[in-house]
Parts: C-alpha cells; sequence; structure tokens
C-alpha cells in the first residue's frame, strides 16, 4: 500500500493553485448530461470521485469528449434521453456521486444498481433513500448501504422535505428527482449546506426558488446547455491555509479559489483563531464566487468553533484539528456527528493519528477537544494511518510544519480521489514529502 513520509520543515511560502472543485465537477457532469445540447466545461477535476461519476454518465447513454487538460464537453441527452446501463454503476469513493445519482436515476424510466469500493460500502444511503421513497421512488438498500438498487418507471411526485441532516447531498438528490416529479418539491435544511445543485440548476436555465435554507423547485423544467467554469476547491485549499498559518515564513498565497459563502466556514473559523488571512483579486466564475487568498503565520488560539460554521466547514474539520494542534490552549468541536459517517470516522482517525504524534485530544461523540501547543514543536514524529481517506491523509502531511521528526502516512492512495498532484504541489511551497509505493 502506497504511504507518504514527510520530513519537518520550518515553512511553506509561495503560491498555489488547488484544482478544480469536485462538487461542482461532479454535477457539470450529471446536469450537463441531462441538458439539451453540448455542455463546455473548464477547470474541470481530473479526479477519480469525478471520473466514476464521468464513467456513469457514459454507461448511462451520455457521449462525454476530453478536449484538453481540465476541459470536458458532454453531449446532453435531454431529462428523459438516458439509457439502462448495463451493469451496475461503480461510484468508487465517492458518496457525492452515489447520493446524487440516487436521486437522478429515481426518475428513469428502467432499474439501475449503484456500487462503490470498501468505504463507500459501508456508508450510509436511506438519508437519500427515504425522501426519494416518499417521492414514490422504488429504491432497495442493505441495511441501509450500498449496493443501492432503484426501480425504474415509478412515477415520483414532488414533496415538501424537512432534512433531519444538515446534507447537501441529501438535498441534492431530492432536487434532482424533483425534475422528474410531478407537483412542486421544496427542501428545507436544518443548516445551510453547499449550494451548488441550485446555482448550477439555474446556471442551466431552470427557475429555482432558492432562499437561505430551503430551496423549491417546480416542474417541468428544462436544462439548457451553457458553459461552465469550475473554480479551484475551497476544500483542497484548506491544507495550504492551515499550512500558511502554523508555518513560519512569508505565508501562501493559494489563486483562484471558490469561496462561495457555503462552503467557507473554515474561513470564518480560521479568523476566529486569530489567523492572518485576506481575500484579494474577487472575481466570479460563472454561478460561483472565487478570489486568491493570502495566509501568513500567525498565532492561533483555540476556540469552541461555532455550530453554525459546521456544515460551512464539514470537510475541512481533518485540517482544522492539525490547526487546533499548534494553537494556544483548547479547541472545542461539537456538533459535528456527521464526521463520523464521511470517507472515515473522521472523529476517530484524527484522534488517533492526533495521539500518534503526541498531542493530548479528547474525543467526544459529536466532535473532538484538543489542546494544542503553540510555541515549537506540536507534533512528534510517527506513523499514522488515514484509513484510506484522502483528506486525512494531506491534513498530515501538514503536520509536518511544527514536528518534530518525520512522519509517515500510511494508505495514501485515495489523495487521488480529490487531489491528484498533491505531492507536488505540496512541495512547491516547501514540504519535504515523499511518496513510496
Ligand atoms: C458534498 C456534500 C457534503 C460533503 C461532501 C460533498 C456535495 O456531504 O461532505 O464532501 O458535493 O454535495 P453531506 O451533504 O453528506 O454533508
Amino acid at each position: 500500500m502506497s504511504h507518504y513520509i514527510v520530513q519537518p520543515v520550518q515553512g511553506a511560502a509561495g503560491a498555489v493553485r488547488v484544482p478544480g472543485d469536485k462538487s461542482i465537477s461532479h454535477r457539470t457532469l450529471m446536469l450537463g448530461g441531462i441538458a439539451e445540447g453540448t455542455t463546455e466545461v473548464r477547470g474541470f477535476l481530473e479526479s477519480e470521485d469525478c471520473l466514476a461519476t464521468m464513467k456513469a454518465m457514459h454507461a448511462l447513454g451520455v457521449t462525454i469528449e476530453r478536449p484538453g487538460p481540465y476541459e470536458v464537453r458532454v453531449h446532453g441527452v435531454g431529462l428523459h434521453g438516458l439509457k439502462a446501463a448495463a451493469h451496475p454503476l461503480d461510484m468508487g469513493n465517492s458518496g457525492t456521486a452515489m447520493r446524487l445519482m440516487t436521486g437522478l436515476l429515481s426518475g428513469q424510466n428502467f432499474d439501475s444498481e449503484l456500487i462503490g469500493d470498501s468505504s463507500l460500502m459501508q456508508r450510509p444511503m436511506e438519508r437519500a433513500a427515504a425522501p426519494l421513497r416518499l417521492m414514490g421512488a422504488r429504491i432497495a438498500t442493505l441495511n441501509g448501504k450500498p449496493p443501492v438498487k432503484i426501480g425504474g418507471g415509478a412515477p415520483l411526485s414532488g414533496i415538501h422535505y424537512d432534512l433531519p441532516v444538515a446534507s447537501a447531498q441529501v438535498k441534492s438528490a431530492i432536487l434532482l428527482a424533483g425534475l422528474y416529479a410531478k407537483g412542486p418539491t421544496t427542501v428545507v435544511e436544518p443548516a445551510v449546506t453547499r449550494d451548488h445543485t441550485e446555482r448550477m440548476l439555474i446556471a442551466f436555465g431552470c427557475s429555482v426558488d432558492a432562499q437561505e435554507g430551503r430551496v423549491r423547485l417546480e416542474p417541468p423544467q428544462r436544462l439548457k446547455a451553457c458553459s461552465l467554469e469550475v473554480p479551484g476547491d475551497f476544500s483542497s485549499s484548506a491544507f495550504f491555509l492551515v499550512a500558511g498559518s502554523i508555518g513560519k515564513g512569508p505565508g501562501l498565497t493559494i489563486k483562484g479559489v471558490g469561496i462561495n459563502p457555503t462552503r467557507t466556514g473554515l474561513l470564518d473559523i480560521l479568523a476566529l483563531m486569530g489567523a492572518d488571512l485576506r481575500l484579494v483579486n474577487h472575481r466570479s466564475a460563472g454561478a460561483e464566487p472565487v478570489a486568491d487568498i493570502e495566509i501568513r503565520p500567525a498565532t492561533l488560539k483555540g476556540i469552541h468553533v461555532p455550530e453554525h460554521l459546521v456544515p460551512l466547514a464539514i470537510d475541512e474539520f481533518p485540517a482544522l484539528f492539525v490547526a487546533a494542534a499548534c494553537a494556544e490552549g483548547e479547541t472545542l468541536v461539537t456538533g459535528a456527528e456527521e464526521l463520523r459517517v464521511k470517507e472515515s470516522d473522521r472523529i476517530a482517525v484524527m484522534a488517533e493519528g492526533l495521539r500518534a504524534l503526541g498531542v493530548q485530544c479528547e474525543v467526544l461523540p459529536d466532535g473532538m477537544r484538543i489542546h494544542g501547543r503553540p510555541t515549537g514543536h506540536a507534533f512528534s514524529g510517527g506513523r499514522i494511518e488515514s484509513h484510506g481517506d484522502h483528506r486525512i491523509a494531506m491534513s498530515f502531511s501538514v503536520a509536518s510544519l511544527r514536528a518534530a521528526g518525520s512522519i509517515e502516512i500510511g494508505d495514501v492512495a485515495n489523495v487521488a480521489t480529490s487531489f491528484p498532484g498533491f505531492l507536488q504541489t505540496a512541495r512547491s511551497v516547501g514540504l519535504d514529502l515523499v511518496q513510496h509505493s
């Protein structure tokens, strides 16, 4: 199994670009596939997760070309043009792909089956299946987990659904099924979650009433092909935001990052902790706001992370826990039980890794309490396991900026699910990171 070895270095410096946004890239393929006409995408994330969605859409009869690096051309077949796949669709490591495809496939007149890798086969799917069944979909899971079997030809009706968990994936699955339903669909969320589906549906010409925490979609809608530019993935920038904060030296600039406010909770959290960060060069990539982020070293202070920021930073907690280990005093995260059902149990796996590197932390059912060391080395050297979770592997790479010895990080192949080229990008700003197979 491939692993990283990362040697301690003092600081990270320079400017980086991170690859395209994963959430947005998945959606360009799904919405482009059911649109009328040809959708041109630039800045597409060519990662394993998004390539799994690409293969699935292809198996469903959508022609997808890759005219150049980070470019995708999707020849949409229209809302009712998808065809049955000849085999189960393998969504790899991607929960987003599986849940959104469950919604999309609920509205088709053919049967489908979704499978994934060993991590995805253990993740909860009823959160999406249950509301879709309320709409009339015929969906079977195995004890709530994949394989997900979707029966074709079920007539769908719109629903009003109050999401029990703040989940953009479930919201999006319901909205995609809502395109095929009779009558309007309304989704109300307990806390604001990422709104890329709503923004992109509007970019495809749909009429969507999106208020804070409430979305309504009334069919019939037609999606008209468009040109889309995918911004850099804020979640991939998180590792460099933390690196720029905890290391020494002049700091880092991360260019062309998506700063959709439903994604940037980490900026607010780091600002509360005393980080020295600045957003410059504001612009937009179609429906999404973009900026460059400058971050300089600062002495971070432990905080109780406000719970309303948790869904807005949900993928950034592994990186934040590393920052917290370098902060003065105690950082407390609560209300984050969703971390337990991500690509790994990110509370348990991060706590195990932090302890292996000498950090004092306490596991809570819905979060963690971390005692930071603001001066000197915050981490010893040692070996940690990523449990096949890309974000765990990248987060511990950054810990090398405050480590006393080398850190070995096991099972890192899945970094390619979200951040192909992480190793080169990390090395370009001074991290001493090597991959061994
Ligand atoms: C995503 C939503 C989030 C996030 C995931 C991507 C999306 O999951 O963790 O990485 O693209 O909609 P939940 O909606 O389950 O919180």
